[in-house]
């Protein structure tokens, strides 16, 4: 057993770490202030290949595997997580669906922008009454012969007023229940496609979180994903490469706040020594750093799963729930570690537990995951 990364491994984290640094460190607290999207250093990830990194690179991808994109995601939500989720957005549910179960017009006309970051992508399921239960859809697309009428709201839709393309779930048969729901392509600009207000969040406040309101939406046929009614399947195979994604988002942060809180222990003193001499704090930090290397394991084991072919769905679930509930811990004690100065903005510490919250929801809550770890532990 191997647990070192290889030196193409090591390059990619090194390009990430230092764009971190570089590009999204200086003002990470305003675009958190502000809720202003990360335009410009969205364009930058595109250049450098940050948002299709999986792509075959016929496609305008980088063609590289799973554990490379944990690795640049880790990298990223070290500094900005609101940029780390665009990534993991576009890459893991857009991307990823498209390049899998797309047609090849589809790969033509949508992920070759998608992948080059020329256009930005978002994956519509949630909805106001189905957000766990997904199959519980109450958007409607009826058949029509060569083009479906979309109809109803999609919530917390990530990159929701920034995207160009759209992957939309939709209920296109009810007696069916979940094997009568369908995935379709949905472009900005269609109408009776309306983006609803920008919601003001606790955390990762510089990404676009927007409710969308499809109108009688006329959508070709040739938009539709896969089979009729592949839809489900098609949401739950994409989130469970998503949680992935999420995952090491959550490891990054958990990462982020330690070394903060590492640092700042070795400068602050108190009683009259640096603070990261008191068994209190060291005991903190050894419990942080131990923590983030067990959810670091799980976070590279399920991307390795899905590099080697493996069934990913529940060691990605396993991994997303620890490391989301490893942000959290951990980013709560770096604010306890920096004291009074943890509750203030420019430590960024106070910013990271906000951003921590968001992992233990989003591509399901932990409740869901667990649903999926006990199902896959009990399934024979
Ligand atoms: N892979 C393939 N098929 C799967 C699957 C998977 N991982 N999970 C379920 N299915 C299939 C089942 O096999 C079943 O198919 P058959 O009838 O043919 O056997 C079908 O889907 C229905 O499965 P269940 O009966 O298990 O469905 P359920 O209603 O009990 O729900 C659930 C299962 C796991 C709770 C699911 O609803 C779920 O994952 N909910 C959470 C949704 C979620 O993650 N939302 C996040 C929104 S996206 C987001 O947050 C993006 C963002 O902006 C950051």
């Amino acid at each position: 057993m191997d647990f070192s990364l290889s030196e193409e491994h090591i390059m990619i984290r090194d390009a990430a770490r230092d764009f971190a640094r570089t590009e999204l460190l200086p003002g990470v607290i305003e675009r958190d202030n502000a809720q202003k999207f990360p335009t410009e250093q969205v364009k930058k990830m595109g250049e450098l290949g940050f948002l299709g990194m999986m792509v075959d690179p016929k496609y305008g991808g980088g063609g590289m595997d799973t554990i490379s994109y944990a690795i640049v995601v880790e990298e990223l939500s070290k500094v900005d997580a609101s940029c780390s989720v665009i990534v993991s957005v576009n890459n893991s549910l857009v991307c990823y669906g498209l390049e899998t179960y797309g047609t090849e017009d589809q790969k033509q006309k949508y992920l070759t922008k998608l992948a080059t970051g020329q256009s930005i992508g978002a994956f519509c399921l949630s909805e106001p009454e189905a957000g766990s239960d997904a199959t519980s859809q109450k958007t409607t697309a009826i058949d029509k012969g060569d083009h479906y009428i979309l109809n109803g709201t999609k919530n917390w839709i990530t990159n929701g007023g920034t995207a160009d393309f759209y992957l939309v779930i939709a209920q296109t048969d009810k007696e069916k229940k979940h094997k009568g729901i369908n995935a379709f392509i949905v472009e900005k600009g269609w109408e009776g496609f309306e983006i609803g207000p920008k919601e003001d969040k606790l955390g990762i406040r510089g990404s676009d979180t927007h409710s969308l309101i499809f109108n009688d939406v006329k959508v070709p046929k040739e938009n539709r994903i896969g089979e009729d009614g592949f839809g489900f399947k098609f949401a739950m195979k994409t989130l469970a490469g998503g949680r992935i994604g999420i995952a090491a988002q959550a490891l990054g942060i958990a990462g982020g706040a330690y070394d903060l809180a590492r640092e700042y222990s070795k400068v602050r003193k108190a009683f009259g020594t640096e603070i990261c001499n008191h068994q209190a704090i060291a005991f903190k930090l050894a419990d942080m750093h131990t923590s983030i290397e067990a959810a670091r394991h799980l976070v590279m084991k399920a991307a390795w799963d899905k590099d080697q072919g493996n069934d990913y769905t529940m060691s990605g679930a396993m991994a997303k729930l620890y490391a989301s509930q490893v942000a959290m811990d951990v980013s709560v004690e770096a604010v306890q570690v920096h004291g009074g100065n943890g509750f203030v903005k420019e430590y960024h510490v106070e910013r990271m537990m906000r951003d921590a919250k968001i992992t233990q929801i989003y591509e399901g809550t932990s409740e869901i995951q667990k649903i999926v770890i006990s199902r896959g532990l009990l399934k024979d």
